[in-house]
């Protein structure tokens, strides 16, 4: 190490001191309270990995892996990678310990990928995320948007842009590849120089160049939602109109094919026009199905997303909005217990309806996904420790009502009464607030 080097932070890395570092603190409290309102559970897993970790998790193939993780052999001749994102060591994580499911964590953590720095881009950035492993229901991939959207609007940012995108599956993903390909092959000559020698190697990169020629030699390419397969189509379907259903905006985006290949399904990104367009993503996420088989472990269909903290911050400041401040974070690792627990056996809107409502008036409340029975959703409902179960079946579902029913009284441990009230659905937002705070 030279002597200045001795004095000065790594490039692309910098220090965080006060008071910048108390901003941190409220974002990373922020993130906490909104996720932990919603089941998830702090996991902190480490910086280092076993290279395969990322290297069959996230594809040889992908940038962040082939150029820029920083890999190193320990003093036993271990071959180790810092980690260049957070999803991939969850998953291994999951394997490893094999939690019950649906198994919803979150985390804070930089993250260390050897690129060009310049603004919005460090070697070591800082990454909120969360990954939900244990369900394919498109339910749960609204849940997650909705988490990272409202993340956003409570650190006062509102004109940022979602927009999401369809990787297929393993049936309707090659298929699109190949046609892509197809369309490509006979555009080449129009390429930038460095997509006109990958492009039939890695035709979806060329989706997502920033570049002029690439962008207009694309203009007319074939979508996946084209080519997606019946189910595919109609998880997307359930996406579109979830979203809907909760006000968010988005716009389907068939050029966002991000960059790693564990990637199935829904894929997402959230873009503020505060940042220079080269560095403008706040947040990225998606579905990745078979990562979990990837890395060793059973099929467990999974889906998360992470945002960055110096970009979110940047974002904040074009905006001219002050981060956040604390707002009680419990730390607990197994994910809160949740105030009401929603047992739909109705379809699963009422569930993602009042579920968001809940939240979105500070009640935690949890729900399950793939519409489980009514007996194993009141048994996820008791074993939550949450003190209310609201219930939704056919009759409640038809005439628009809830059935609220005690699980337990405050400091009790289990076990309610009977009683069993139904309420109109406008009214029992209101009503669960009065029953919680009596
Ligand atoms: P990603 O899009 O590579 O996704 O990174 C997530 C976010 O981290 C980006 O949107 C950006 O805000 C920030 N970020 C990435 N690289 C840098 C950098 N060099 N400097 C500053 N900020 C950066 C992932 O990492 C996936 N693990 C997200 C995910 C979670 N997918 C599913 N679950």
């Amino acid at each position: 190490m030279t002597a200045s080097g001795a004095r000065r932070a790594p490039v692309g890395t910098r220090d965080v001191l006060y008071p910048e570092s108390s901003r941190w603190e409220a974002v990373v409290a922020g993130f906490a309270a909104t996720v932990e309102r919603a089941g998830y559970g702090l996991v902190i897993s480490p910086m280092f990995e076993d290279v395969s970790v990322f290297s069959r998790g996230m594809g040889e193939k992908a940038d962040v892996v082939a150029k820029e993780m920083y890999v190193f052999e320990d003093r036993g001749g271990r071959s180790l990678a810092l980690r260049p994102e957070g999803t991939a060591s969850i998953v291994r994580a999951f394997v490893q310990h094999r939690p019950p499911l649906p198994w919803k964590a979150w985390y804070a953590t930089a993250a260390f990928r050897y690129e060009r720095p310049q603004a919005g881009r460090f070697r070591q950035h800082h990454q909120l995320g969360v990954e939900v492993l244990g369900s394919a229901d498109a339910d749960l991939d609204v849940e997650v948007i909705d988490l990272a959207v409202t993340f956003l609007v409570s650190v006062g940012l509102d004109d940022f842009e979602l927009r999401i995108n369809s990787m297929g599956d393993p049936v309707c993903a090659p298929v699109y590849v190949e046609t892509l390909r197809k369309y490509l092959e006979s555009r080449l000559g129009e390429l930038c120089d460095e997509h006109r020698q990958r492009a039939l190697v890695s035709p979806l990169r060329v989706l997502d160049c920033k570049k002029e020629a690439c962008r207009s030699a694309t203009a007319g390419a074939p979508a996946l939602l084209d080519v997606a397969c019946a189910e595919c189509k109609q998880h997307f379907g359930r996406v579109e109109s979830g979203l809907r259903a909760l006000a968010i905006p988005a716009r389907v985006d068939a050029r966002l094919v991000r960059g790693f290949d564990y990637y199935t399904r829904t894929t997402f990104e959230l873009s503020s026009p505060g940042l220079d367009v080269a560095q403008n993503a706040l947040g990225g996420g998606g579905r990745y199905d078979g990562l979990v088989e990837v890395l060793g472990g059973p099929a467990t269909p999974g889906i998360g997303f992470g945002i960055g903290l110096e970009r979110l911050l940047l974002a904040c400041d074009a905006a001219r909005r002050s981060a956040p401040s604390p707002v009680g974070a419990s730390g607990r690792s197994a994910g809160p217990p949740p105030a009401v627990f929603v047992v739909d056996v109705a379809g699963g809107e009422a569930a993602r309806d009042l579920t968001h409502a809940l939240r979105a008036a500070r009640i935690p409340s949890d729900r399950a996904f793939d519409e489980r029975s009514l007996k194993s959703q009141m048994r996820m409902a008791d074993r939550s420790g949450a003190r209310l179960a609201l219930i939704v079946g056919a009759d409640e579902a038809a005439a628009g009502t809830v059935s609220v029913r005690a699980l337990r009284r405050e400091g009790d441990s289990a076990g309610g009464d009977d009683l069993q009230r139904v309420v109109g659905r406008s009214d029992v937002v209101g009503y669960v607030q009065e029953v919680l705070g009596s």
